[in-house]
């Protein structure tokens, strides 16, 4: 049993000796794509949703994974039976165009998919999550942001910038229009709405915010996937950022102005159904 570890295309080590070929194309392009799954009591939670997004973003990167869904979680598995019996952290893996001399156009086709996972620990608190401080940058990125792939140089500019400020994350924003965050999903209350921008080429379409919207319907919550604006924001009764590391997370300031905090109670419904779902499918009661 090892703390964290580290997958090379079957081979199991801890994470911190594994090794990867400079030829990899995802060392010099960035060329694939990911998911990042907590797991907890052996429970991937969300993984079906993961694994359709997954499949989504090879295809729309044209990217030949061979595992077909039933081998991945086979291989899932393997790193989940490496793992101690109390791990609780994430678990990352990864799909790159393999392994060539770099060259921009793809590879020949006996040229296979590397595949690389991590597990490493992490804390997460469903149920007393830590109000965050954001940040607001304009979103440079490109025009494929539905595309969960490796290629985060300006997530990961804008959520240091973030941390340079002493703030938790960065929420994005083209124009007026709010996007998401560096590595999450915003989210609004606004009138007893939970509002959140359309999963567009724009944003990611988050899991955690997906089923923040299934379980707002299952309680009478009205949802809305309309742009909304940093005006509209800034006034929110309420702020959410999600994602699979931090689940769902209020906000209380951004840019050093104190926010949401103006419908608690809506709030509250929604972070318990979160909690309650997070438990459940998880074994935790
Ligand atoms: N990031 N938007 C972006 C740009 C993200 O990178 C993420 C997740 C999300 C939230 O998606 P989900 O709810 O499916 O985790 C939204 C992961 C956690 C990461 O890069 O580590």
């Amino acid at each position: 049993m090892m703390k964290s570890i580290g997958y090379y295309n079957g081979r199991i080590e801890p994470l911190e000796q594994l090794m990867i070929p400079a030829l990899d194309r995802a060392v010099y392009f960035g060329d694939g794509c990911y998911e990042a799954v907590y797991l907890i009591n052996g429970v991937l939670f969300g993984l079906e949703e993961h694994l359709d997004r997954f499949y989504n973003s090879c295809r729309l990167l044209k990217l030949p994974f061979h595992l077909d869904r039933q081998a991945l979680k086979a291989e899932l598995q393997k790193v989940i039976e490496a793992v101690e019996p109390d791990f609780a952290g994430m678990l990352y893996w990864q799909a790159s165009r393999g392994t060539d001399y770099r060259n921009h156009a793809f590879p020949p086709p006996e040229v296979k998919p590397n595949l690389l996972m991590f597990a490493r620990p992490a804390a997460l608190d469903p149920i007393h999550p830590k109000p965050l401080k954001l940040i607001s940058l304009e979103d440079t990125r490109f025009l494929h942001c539905n595309i969960k792939t490796i290629n985060l140089l300006p997530s990961v500019m804008a959520n240091q910038e973030a941390h340079a400020r002493g703030c938790d994350e960065a929420v994005l924003h083209r124009g007026s229009r709010v996007t998401e965050g560096s590595h999450s999903n915003i989210l609004i209350l606004q009138n007893g709405t939970l509002r959140t921008p359309p999963a567009d080429e724009l944003i990611l379409p988050g899991i955690t915010r997906k089923h923040l919207l299934a379980l707002a319907g299952e309680h009478g919550i009205p949802t809305s996937e309309q742009p909304f604006s940093m005006v509209e924001l800034m006034n929110a009764d309420e702020i959410l950022v999600t994602s699979s590391g931090a689940l769902c997370s209020p906000v209380c300031e951004v840019d050093g102005i104190p926010v949401g905090g103006k419908d608690p109670d809506t709030l509250a419904v929604l972070q318990k159904a979160y909690a309650d779902k997070f438990l459940r499918e998880t074994k935790q009661i």
